[in-house]
């Protein structure tokens, strides 16, 4: 159940008025406070604490509430059943979304020829867990890899492995196009050359296409390998910008018949500014006065595409906010040339930190790769273990490493900068990955010991069972609420709080002791039981993998 939604509504209904409805941090007065009476008194004149009893007394009637009380000038505090929370906490959750969309999301958008590096952590991590959200609710969604795979840098590959032949590994690939940009640089043949390779893989040369397949497949491999470490959804279409050349044609037709597309110095741009716009608003480069397709061309025939063959109610990216103008002229083209309905968005990322604040490198000042972060974590988390004199199996370290840097990456606002510090994030305390498996390895671990099959039934609660309890209650809506506000911290800092509830619950409500009562048992086995059915889901959500030791 989505227990503050219930609570509202019925309130609502039962005054035929909509109040604000309130979750006091502390429930020492009542598990929900309304100012509504203080609202109402103002506009009506009446005494406010007056009105607040009565409104009170009528809010009392509704048959879940145990009792409620005026504080203050006028304040209502709301005390829910113990047995209607038991019930509630207790049947069967569903986060099924009122209205189903269809949705593509756009994130990953990996360049071919190229190792996967920091920057593409996030989008990643961000980008899946918001895909497994949606997918929760019961949207259908397409995940989209557009990756950067057409244009100079393929020509610049393929230049080079016409002189060097071809690498044998991703790791070799991923050396070839420093190295022939580099040259480029200095030697305007080799520039040359690589822009004459460039324009015949794009008119369709076969020997070139051949090269092209051949390092593709590399690339593909070495991406898959990274998908399967970071434990994401495999992507339901790899489509970059190559795919969505063949509809680049038809885009632009689309912008002629509006008038849209204008010349501009030998190039074809599109105008999105508006009178209403404070900051710069450049146009949208369609086709550079070389004539190649540029990025934005890509990603507004993406949207064409997308639109055609999907019909998507929603279009959602997650990038690097360095991205943030790029998107907001491709939208505005879109719109402006009427492209799709979809509702479009972007969430732009901040950057990833060093401890110093300064953008992550490597140890010898080079931009870290992907799967430099896990590895470094990797060795976090090792040492750490190590150090309090115990052994876990590899794959348990690497289980708690990922959790580690996934947490990390969903636990902040998407939009801020954020740090990563191995040391903090693999701590087993605190708002970490790490601290949530060991919260839920608890939870099983206590829950394979016990082998009780009774059925329970409520006793006596105490407050820390209540309170586990309401927060069990609160992850429907925090699903609803990270997905409208495409704010997958939700889901993280939800995982924590309630972490935080099952740990004070497991210190002061024992279960297993000798001298606990079977009924009590039993009940408390109950509620450890919804609360791993509750953490799993958000575990599974953010993508992390449960081990069964730790
Ligand atoms: N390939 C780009 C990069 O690595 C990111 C692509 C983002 N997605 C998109 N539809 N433009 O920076």
């Amino acid at each position: 159940m989505n227990l503050y939604k219930h609570v509202s509504e019925s309130i609502n209904k039962k005054l035929g008025a909509t109040v604000n409805l309130e979750v006091p941090r502390n429930r020492d007065f009542g598990d929900f406070a309304t100012n509504a009476a203080m609202v109402m008194a103002k506009s009506t004149g009446k005494n406010p604490r007056e009105l607040a009893g009565d409104i009170a007394e009528k809010i009392a009637e509704l048959p879940f509430i145990a009792e409620t009380s005026v504080a203050g000038p006028g304040f209502i505090n709301i005390k829910l059943r113990d047995d209607f929370i038991w019930d509630a906490a207790g049947a069967k959750s569903d986060t099924t979304a009122s209205e189903i969309k269809k949705i593509d999301l756009d994130y990953g958008g990996y360049n071919v020829g190229k190792a996967l590096h920091i920057g593409h952590l996030r989008t990643t991590i961000v980008g899946d867990t918001f895909n497994r959200i949606a997918k929760s609710l019961g949207h259908k969604t397409k995940s989209y890899n557009h990756i950067g795979d057409w244009g100079r840098p393929m020509g610049l590959i393929i230049a080079w492995i016409l002189e060097n032949g071809m690498p044998e590994s991703a790791a070799e690939l991923n050396k070839i196009y420093p190295a022939s940009t580099a040259r480029a640089k200095e030697d305007e043949a080799w520039l040359q050359h690589a822009k004459e390779v460039t324009a015949g893989l794009q008119a369709g040369d076969a020997k070139y296409r051949e090269i092209y397949d051949a390092f593709m497949k590399i690339s593909l491999a070495q991406m898959d390998e990274v998908l399967r470490r970071l434990n994401v959804l495999p992507f339901d279409a790899t489509m970059g910008e190559r795919g969505v050349a063949e509809y680049v044609a038809d885009t632009q037709k689309i912008l002629e018949s509006k008038k849209l597309l204008v010349e501009s110095d030998g190039a074809m741009i599109v105008n999105v500014k508006r009178d209403d716009d404070t900051a710069p608003m450049p146009p949208l480069m369609f086709r550079t006065s070389s004539d190649t397709q540029t990025y934005a061309a890509a990603d507004l025939s993406a949207i064409y595409y997308r639109n055609k063959t999907d019909n998507p109610d929603i279009i959602g990216y997650f990038t690097d906010s360095r991205q943030n103008l790029h998107f907001n002229q491709v939208f505005r083209a879109a719109k402006l040339a009427d492209i799709t309905q979809a509702e479009l968005f972007h969430t732009g990322f901040g950057a990833l930190t060093g401890a110093d604040g300064k953008p992550f490198k490597t140890r010898d000042g080079g931009v870290a790769e992907l799967l430099d972060i896990l590895d470094t974590a990797t060795d976090a988390v090792r040492e750490r273990v190590a150090a309090a004199g115990k052994t876990l199996p590899d794959d348990t370290i690497a289980a708690i490493a990922l959790a580690a840097v996934k947490f990390n990456d969903l636990l902040h606002d998407v939009r801020a900068d954020y740090i990563f510090d191995p040391n903090q994030i693999t701590s087993f305390e605190g708002r970490t990955g790490p601290y949530i498996l060991y919260t839920a390895v608890r939870l099983n671990s206590i829950l394979r010991k016990a082998d009780d099959t009774a059925a329970a039934k409520m006793g006596e609660m105490t407050t820390d069972e209540r309170n586990l309890l309401i927060e069990i209650l609160d992850f429907e809506r925090t699903v609803q609420s990270a997905f409208d506000n495409r704010a997958t911290d939700m889901i993280a800092n939800y995982a924590y709080d309630l972490c935080q509830l099952v740990n004070t619950f497991y210190h002061n409500c024992p279960i297993l002791r000798d001298d606990v009562d079977s009924a009590t048992r039993t009940q408390r086995l109950h509620i450890a039981r919804i609360a791993r059915d509750t953490l799993t889901r958000a575990i599974d959500l953010m993508g992390l993998v449960v081990p069964d030791e730790m």
